[in-house]
């Protein structure tokens, strides 16, 4: 049993959100969506604000003062994100719109000269963002896409992950939580095993560094990536993290201003990562607000975090299974707390609706991942994923509710 958390102290946490004070339908409104996107603390939002009011002007060119000040404050940025995962140095992060852009940065850049004896290999679990970009890859060059299983419980088959991994696996790539199944990856093992055929790794870090500690010099992946929306920070940033040596020997994805040494009619030289993986005037202030969301989760505490998530997780799994008709999918024991299921007989999309009405906002789809829905036999889930400033009242209501649906529609 995990230990509770005063609801006293989440609640001083998340009335920092000016979003959750509302009500829907004349119900506060319960926020079950946080694997989708998460809200935005004050914290974050003065930050812009202030940004936005004082300091704003271009990176990188300005001669003038605003200029280079606001270069140091997106500059300071990177040293916070290199800082946070445990990268070596600040070159190796790069700046781009979220996971998906970092993805199909590493999936251009690493199969630029691909051939048809060259595989890549993904897990039957992944989000769209990291399956259609290689699917493109692989259709212009010619390699192939190759896929392992999933466990009936939402683990990767990690026996025939590993069996997959040969000589002609150019690129691994694999989410490290996933966003339906809420599993943890065994990703230690995958990046060993990765590594020991030379083959590029990636790990889709969408749904991890908002909940707990990423290391990647320990887990010793070429590529780490993630959206800053999903951790409290703003949409239109996100984080490519990249070995350096790697970085520097990758032809870059997108070209233009900033990621230049010299240009001429007949050539351009690049300039060193992380810049020339940063093409075009990047997103200043969406920076700046994700600078200031790392401060937040600083403030909080992975401790905290993890443990009211801990809890969470285990009261919700309790409670939707003692109710009537309920499948869960993603039973892993090491897993994130988020609940994928669906009600024997009621279509999701009704049971979203329903829940709706009754001020809980939860996902209701295939979450992007249409074929992980083919896996386990369903047309979409109902998806309920928390973060530390829900409560266990939160889940009380997510269970009133669906009683509600079940009394509705059956
Ligand atoms: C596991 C995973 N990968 C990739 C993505 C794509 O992230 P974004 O839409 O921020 O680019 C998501 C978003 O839900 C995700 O959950």
């Amino acid at each position: 049993m995990v230990m509770s958390i005063n609801n006293e102290t989440i609640r001083q946490y998340r009335d920092q959100f000016p979003v959750l004070s509302q009500s829907v339908n004349g119900k506060p409104l319960v926020y079950l969506d946080n694997a989708a996107t998460s809200q935005k603390p004050t914290y974050v939002i003065d930050r812009i604000t202030d940004f936005l009011n004082n300091h704003y002007a271009t990176v990188h060119r300005g001669i003038y003062q605003l200029s280079q000040k606001s270069t140091e404050k997106c500059d300071r940025v990177r040293t916070d994100i290199k800082t946070f995962i445990n990268a070596k140095r600040d070159e190796e992060i790069v700046f781009v719109r979220g996971t998906t852009e970092a993805i199909n940065l590493v999936a251009h850049s690493t199969l630029h000269d691909a051939t048809e004896t060259d595989e890549v290999l993904v897990s039957g679990m992944e989000h769209h963002a990291n399956i259609v970009p290689w699917q493109q890859q692989s259709k212009r060059t010619g390699c192939r896409l190759v896929v392992s299983k999933i466990l009936d419980n939402g683990d990767i088959d990690l026996d025939d992950f590993l069996a997959k991994i040969n000589a002609n696996t150019k690129v691994v790539s694999v989410c490290h939580v996933s966003n339906i199944l809420g599993t943890i990856n065994p990703i230690e093992a995958i990046i060993k095993a990765a590594k020991e055929v030379g083959a590029y790794v990636l790990i889709d870090g969408a749904q991890a560094p908002a909940h707990f500690e990423v290391d990647v010099q320990a887990l010793g992946c070429d590529f780490y990536c993630f959206s800053g929306h999903k951790m409290y920070g703003p949409t239109g940033i996100g984080v490519l993290y990249g070995r350096y040596d790697v970085l520097d020997q990758l032809p870059p994805y997108q070209t233009g201003g900033d990621m230049i040494e010299t240009v001429t009619w007949d050539k351009t030289t690049y300039a060193k990562p992380p810049l020339k993986f940063e093409a075009g005037t990047p997103s200043i202030t969406e920076i700046i607000g994700l600078g200031a969301a790392l401060e937040f989760i600083k403030q909080v505490g992975f401790d905290l975090i993890k443990k009211q998530e801990a809890l969470l997780l285990e009261y919700s799994t309790q409670q939707l299974s003692q109710l009537k008709s309920c499948r869960l999918i993603g039973t892993a024991t090491h897993k994130k707390a988020i609940n994928s299921f669906v009600l024997e007989d009621i279509h999701p999309h009704d049971v979203g609706t329903i829940l709706d009405e009754e001020g809980v906002a939860v996902r209701v789809g295939h979450h992007c991942s249409q074929p992980l829905m083919k896996r386990f036999d369903v047309p979409a889930t109902i998806r309920a994923s928390y973060n530390f400033t829900n409560t266990t009242d939160d889940v009380d209501r997510l269970i009133q509710a669906l009683n509600k649906a079940i009394e509705v529609m059956t």
